[in-house]
């Protein structure tokens, strides 16, 4: 039967669940002439009583209220975190609601239960927000390409993390200036260890992985590396090389094999993604067919995931309104494909050494490279007093990661070497 009226519930009125109330208010006539459906936000949740002062009218005292209520079509997750959230999720499916959410760690971590219970039930998930803010990655992923056989993925998947590196670069701000500016932007995750450390980029990466090659990897079986150990020093010297440091998600289909991961990347200057400033994310792909696209766009804060949270919305009214369709997205694994381990991978590498400045220590370090099949590409030395420790920068021709370690294991035994050698890898 076709339903012209349906009606959503909203937890969490953060600066995201604001957004969406304030959003589908305002262009409720709008969207109703669109789609020829009207759609109204008919209650909020949030633990945080003071929210309610901008919605009294549609205020409730629980997020149960809104899973249990039977006028409500679509649950609207909006509290992140996992387990709470889960429950929520798995309530309102099994009421027979549809749900909707921003919460990537949700579907990182749930992802078979959550989808299984959604297909069983013969409802929708829609989880554009919780990949790229406003890019719509996932329905470009799932929709626009679906004819493509996807061979690579290179990703800015975290606003706060890429503002960071971005004023330290452009404006010389330090780490915790930066952080705090972000987080003041309401950017950051409410733990910004997850934006720093690179596991919010994992999430976003783990359901990328399973929409453009049916491989859904959990992200704690992704190497991942944050942006914590990049010091302003080598965002100036790697400057010099031409290159600008990204957090990166990257994601390789060769053959059978799948090399996914996340760690603060070299990009040239000239590529398209070291241009990608500020909170703004971007997602590159590539596509036997389409050949290679780039989407950008605002990666993180309320409005930004509030435009996906609305969009999806509309299109599964839009399917409630029509026909009913099964939930299938990121159920089918492709079996034959396998994981690349770190330690197999090949790239090019900054190193920075920290290394007195004397007869042998080029030599030291040259050979011990030499040895582990490690060809040398450019080297700067900056020359300071004879009896302080200088760094030595020294980029690489592609190496095996293993290689690389050993390598660096053994060269920061060296005793001429004084800090541990700070490694970045190159992505062209
Ligand atoms: N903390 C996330 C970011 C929010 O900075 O990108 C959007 O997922």
């Amino acid at each position: 039967m076709e339903k012209k009226k349906l009606r959503i519930g909203v937890i969490g009125c953060g600066t995201v669940g604001g957004s969406v109330i304030r959003s589908l208010k305002l262009n409720r006539q709008a969207l109703k002439k669109k789609t020829g459906i009207d759609i109204s936000v008919v209650k909020a949740f949030d633990k945080d009583k003071n929210r309610q002062k901008e919605f009294p009218s549609i205020f409730t005292s629980s997020a149960e209220d809104i899973v249990n209520a039977p006028e409500i079509d679509i649950v609207v997750e909006l509290i992140g975190g996992v387990d709470y959230a889960h429950g929520i999720v798995t309530r309102a499916l099994k009421n027979g609601k549809s749900v909707v959410t921003a919460n990537k760690a949700l579907i990182a971590e749930k992802v078979k239960e959550i989808f299984g219970l959604a297909e069983e039930k013969n409802l929708y998930m829609g989880f554009e927000a919780s990949v790229a803010g406003a890019i719509p990655a996932i329905k470009t992923i799932r929709e626009s390409f679906i004819g493509n056989n996807i061979s690579r993925i290179l990703a800015i998947l975290n606003g706060t993390t890429n503002y960071i590196l971005t004023r330290m670069s452009l404006d010389r701000l330090d780490f915790s200036e930066a952080l705090s500016t972000a987080q003041e932007m309401g950017y950051a995750e409410a733990n910004s260890t997850l934006d720093i450390k690179g596991i919010d980029t994992a999430h976003k990466l783990s359901i990328l992985s399973g929409l453009a090659f049916n491989k859904f990897v959990h992200w704690k079986q992704i190497p991942v590396e944050g942006i914590e150990k990049v010091e302003p020093i080598d965002i100036g010297f790697t400057a010099e090389f031409g290159y600008r440091v990204k957090l990166l998600a990257v994601a390789q289909k060769k053959d059978n094999t799948l090399d996914l991961r996340v760690h603060p990347a070299l990009l040239p200057m000239k590529h398209l993604l070291s241009m990608v400033e500020g909170v703004y994310n971007a997602v590159y792909i590539e596509g036997d067919m389409a050949g290679k696209s780039l989407f950008y766009g605002e990666g993180a804060g309320g409005g930004a995931a509030a435009s996906a949270v609305v969009a999806d919305i509309v299109d599964i009214c839009k399917e409630i309104a029509q026909k009913n369709l099964p939930c299938s997205t990121l159920l089918y694994e492709d079996e034959k494909l396998t994981t690349v381990s770190m330690e197999d991978i090949y790239t090019r590498y900054y190193l920075r050494f920290t290394a007195l400045d004397k007869p042998g220590v080029l030599a030291g370090i040259s050979g011990i490279l030499g040895k582990n099949g490690i060809s040398i590409a450019s080297v700067i030395q900056k020359e300071e007093s004879p009896e302080k420790a200088v760094p030595v920068l020294i980029l690489t021709h592609r190496a095996k990661e293993k290689s690389m370690r050993d390598a660096i294991s053994e060269i920061d035994k060296l005793a001429f070497i004084k800090k541990p050698t700070v490694l970045l890898r190159v992505e062209e």
